[in-house]
């Protein structure tokens, strides 16, 4: 029997060429292996944490359902849903709340982040901490074991999540039976490899992010403005140069060997920024449109979110049944 891989996708800001390189492109390279059964979906519920705003949140999961549908997600052969239409993840969450020691949610960097910023502001204990950060690790935990996953890829960040997730799943099949598979993470190397436009990590919190889907004119003016040093036109170039780095992701090998000799013969900032350009917007352009097809036709997204949905709750019911037959309440 095919495994199942399940990702979920926090609608919480523009998806940009880092989570491309580092979330989607690895999971659609997946889904295209047709090794395993693929879970992808919305955590918009996870995204309540800190988007309060109802008009926000609808957006980004429309947009993020957009970009993902438009960078390749095939429908038909992911199940690709939104978190908040599987009611049985949350019955599921109230369930192994009742496993879960509260010192491992204590030990959680997310919400310890959050305690350490109360403190330096000198507010009470707990003040800034909401229990919808505080319990993200069950609810993540709940979204992988109710599809029964086996790999679940992550970024480093993300680790200690499944770290948890395993401890749950251990407690809860020592006390009731073999009921949850055990997850593995799958840690993504790529995921830390794009450096944002001023060389740290990119990141929207440091406001450095090339968004994946920017119109051709937008693209070329964000690109203009990438930090360059001040080597004359005809003398070579860095190649750890940001300019040179993003060229690499998006050409091929012998488009790379090209541009790297340009850059050792010397090359002026702004053709090697051109030809960057070139080269981006020939990788983006058939996904752009794709992304704009379903931009324009949400009514689309809501149907395949819908069917998604329909197929997660299979999946979702049953494990629902059996975590109740263990439990002894059915
Ligand atoms: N916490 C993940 C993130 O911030 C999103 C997420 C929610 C997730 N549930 C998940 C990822 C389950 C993998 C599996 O990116």
């Amino acid at each position: 029997m095919k495994k199942t891989y399940l990702t979920g996708i926090k609608p919480t800001g523009v998806p940009h060429i880092g989570n491309y390189f580092g979330a989607i492109l690895p999971a659609i390279e997946i889904m295209k292996q047709n090794k395993f059964k693929c879970f992808y979906f919305i955590a918009d519920y996870h995204a309540l944490t800190t988007i309060k705003e109802n008009k926000a949140l609808k957006e980004l999961i429309f947009e993020v359902a957009c970009i993902w549908l438009g960078c390749g997600i095939d429908p038909k052969k992911v199940v690709f849903y939104k978190q908040s239409d599987i009611s049985e993840i949350f019955e599921i969450t109230t369930i192994i709340n009742n496993i879960t020691p509260k010192g491992l949610l204590n030990r959680a960097h997310a919400y310890k982040a959050v305690v350490d910023e109360t403190k330096e502001k000198g507010l009470e204990q707990d003040s800034l901490v909401n229990m919808g950060l505080y319990m993200y690790p069950v609810l993540m935990t709940s979204d992988i074991i109710t599809m029964n996953t086996n790999f679940v890829p992550i970024g480093e960040d993300q680790k200690q999540h499944i770290e948890i997730a395993r401890d749950i799943v251990k407690a809860f099949n020592k006390n009731y039976g073999n009921v949850f598979v055990m997850p593995t993470e799958i840690i993504s190397k790529n995921a830390s490899l794009v450096l944002g436009l001023d060389g740290r990590k990119m990141s929207k919190s440091y406001n450095n992010i090339i968004p994946l889907f920017e119109s051709e004119e937008k693209l070329k003016k964000i690109i203009s403005q990438i930090k360059t040093d001040s080597t004359l036109p005809n003398e070579p170039k860095d190649k750890n140069s940001t300019v040179f780095q993003y060229y690499k992701l998006f050409a091929t090998p012998s488009q790379i060997q090209d541009f790297s000799n340009k850059f050792d013969t010397g090359i002026s900032w702004a053709q090697a920024k051109n030809e960057l350009f070139n080269i981006m917007n020939n990788y983006l352009s058939p996904m752009r449109k794709k992304y704009n097809f379903y931009k324009e036709n949400p009514q689309l997204v809501d149907e395949i979110l819908i069917q998604g949905a329909k197929k997660a709750r299979k999946v979702a019911k049953q494990t629902l049944l059996l975590v109740k037959q263990s439990l002894g309440v059915k």
